[in-house]
């Protein structure tokens, strides 16, 4: 794992977005893992000034997102749909056809999940999967449990978890109790992965991954066995590495 510290939010967002361009110059059909939360919001602004300015082309970049509540409409301002567009896709050059997120609302929630994986692997694999991590070091939203998920599946969610995305919601009683989600195995094929996270309340999530024993108790520890992972925090979120181990930005 390589480990970036950065001074503030700000410089961790612009470097993650750094990334991207990165990736996409280099590739301009990259596939992109997506993630939802406050955590990329600020990379997301990044992405969309350098699309601006026309330092960065989407036309034919395609995009497969984590996750999404079960159940919750899509025109919901709460769904992951919803937010993807307001803070990206609706002020970049993606062709709409390129966007994947799971459909919490189908029919067949178990044909859905079987889908998602396969046109994953249709595509040839995610390049690059952005990440960001709950404060019990949930990924996507493989909460912690006794074994890691492979493949998309639906999951209950804890309600620490439930209990932070309420600040989204007018109440935690509207908060979705399931979701749909990319396990762990599926996001572990991608061939990078960045994992962003930012503040003091995910500190110790993030010492965990880093140096706690790999167990699916610590959903984002099986980081530790990707052998192209990058980490990037603000100092708050490093505060209990040991500075040594890390690149200050
Ligand atoms: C979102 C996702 C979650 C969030 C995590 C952190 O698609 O998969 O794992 O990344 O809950 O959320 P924030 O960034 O709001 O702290």
């Amino acid at each position: 794992m390589r480990i970036l510290v950065c001074k503030n939010y700000d410089e961790m967002s612009k470097k993650a977005a750094q990334m991207i361009l990165s990736q996409v110059t280099l590739k301009p059909d990259s596939i992109l893992g997506l993630a939802t939360g406050s955590t990329p919001i600020g990379m997301y602004k990044n992405l969309i000034d350098m699309y601006k300015n026309r330092i960065i082309d989407f036309s034919e970049v395609k995009t497969f997102n984590l996750d999404e509540y079960y159940k919750l409409p899509v025109d919901n301002d709460q769904s992951y749909h919803y937010f993807m567009d307001d803070n990206l896709f609706n002020h970049i050059n993606i062709n709409r056809e390129n966007i994947n997120i799971p459909n919490g609302m189908a029919e067949n929630i178990e044909e859905e999940c079987i889908r998602y994986d396969e046109k994953i692997k249709k595509s040839n694999g995610i390049d690059i999967q952005v990440l960001g991590i709950g404060r019990n070091a949930h990924i996507g939203f493989n909460e912690p449990t006794v074994n890691f998920e492979k493949r998309t599946y639906v999951v209950e969610l804890q309600e620490s978890t439930r209990m932070a995305n309420s600040r989204f919601f007018n109440s935690l009683d509207e908060v979705p109790k399931k979701a749909i989600t990319m396990g762990t195995g599926s996001i572990f094929e991608s061939k990078k992965i960045m994992l962003l996270a930012s503040g003091k309340e995910k500190a110790k999530a993030i010492y965990d991954t880093i140096h706690g024993k790999i167990t699916p108790e610590v959903p984002a520890s099986i980081l530790q066995l990707h052998n192209d992972v990058v980490v990037i925090l603000d100092e708050e979120a490093a505060s209990l590495l040991d500075t040594k181990e890390y690149k200050s930005l």
